[in-house]
């Protein structure tokens, strides 16, 4: 892992307050964060342009999800032609909780080249609900959205893209993914991004992990050769976020 660049993400979903989004970014600006990590919070779309100009410049803002097109008459979307003119670096694309309201992952896929090409980076989440991971299946749950993935990208792509496994049993049940469980997913997601995707993107592709994620359990995840870093949920918006941006070193 030591190659890919170790890369936490916090996801503060629809969580927040004028108040309580200040004090994180307060809290984030007076913390300790360990250069060999890359930082990215992803606030709600309401707070993301405070956040990102009070924000210091070191950590990356991300939106929680965006629209498939550009701009037009699509009521209550975000396209990312506005998030790359704000200056939001990141989107967020395919989490569990917006694949639960009917996004197929053609379109997932399709969202998310849509801003690669307007510039954002992409952290794309795939994972499988506990109905999978009881039958064995989640290498047939999770593959096909990694091959949407992969359909839609170019190998130069693939350099702003980051892979987010959530396993969906795992996300705010406080049930983590032990080490070897996840280890063992990001390894044939990597192996299986090699077979459509090429040796060089399955090497250089960070894979992070999200669900349930805290402070106590970063450290044993992140001793895993193929995880690199983390989507944050609930931590996110405690002070052990810092923990876990500095949990690899
Ligand atoms: O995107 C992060 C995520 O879904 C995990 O949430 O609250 O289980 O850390 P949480």
């Amino acid at each position: 892992a030591e190659a890919r660049k170790f890369f936490v993400g916090g996801n503060w979903k629809c969580n927040g307050s004028v108040q309580q989004v200040n004090d994180l970014v307060s809290m984030l600006n007076q913390s300790t964060l360990s250069t060999d990590t890359e930082v990215v919070v992803c606030p709600s779309q309401v707070y993301i342009q405070g956040v990102a100009e009070k924000l210091r410049k070191d950590v990356g803002v991300g939106a929680q999800d965006v629209w498939t097109q550009g701009n037009g008459a699509f009521t209550g979307e975000t396209s990312a032609d506005m998030l790359s003119d704000m200056g939001v670096g990141w989107a967020v694309v395919g989490h569990s909780e917006r694949r639960g309201k009917g996004e197929p992952d053609a379109e997932v896929a399709a969202k998310a080249k849509y801003a690669l090409d307007k510039g954002l980076k992409v952290i794309a989440c795939c994972g499988e609900p506990l109905e999978s991971r009881e039958a064995g299946t989640t290498n047939e749950f999770v593959f096909p959205q990694i091959k949407a993935y992969a359909d839609a990208f170019t190998k130069e792509d693939w350099k702003n893209v980051v892979i987010a496994y959530e396993p969906i049993w795992a996300i705010g049940t406080g049930l983590t993914a032990t080490p070897e469980q996840a280890q063992d997913t990001h390894a044939d997601i990597r192996k299986y991004l090699g077979e459509i995707a090429g040796a060089e993107v399955a090497e250089e592709t960070r894979i992070l992990y999200g669900g349930s994620a805290t402070a106590a359990t970063a450290g044993g995840l992140s001793a895993k050769e193929d995880i690199d870093g983390f989507l944050v949920g609930g931590a996110s918006l405690k002070p052990e976020f810092a923990d876990i941006v500095n949990c690899n070193g």
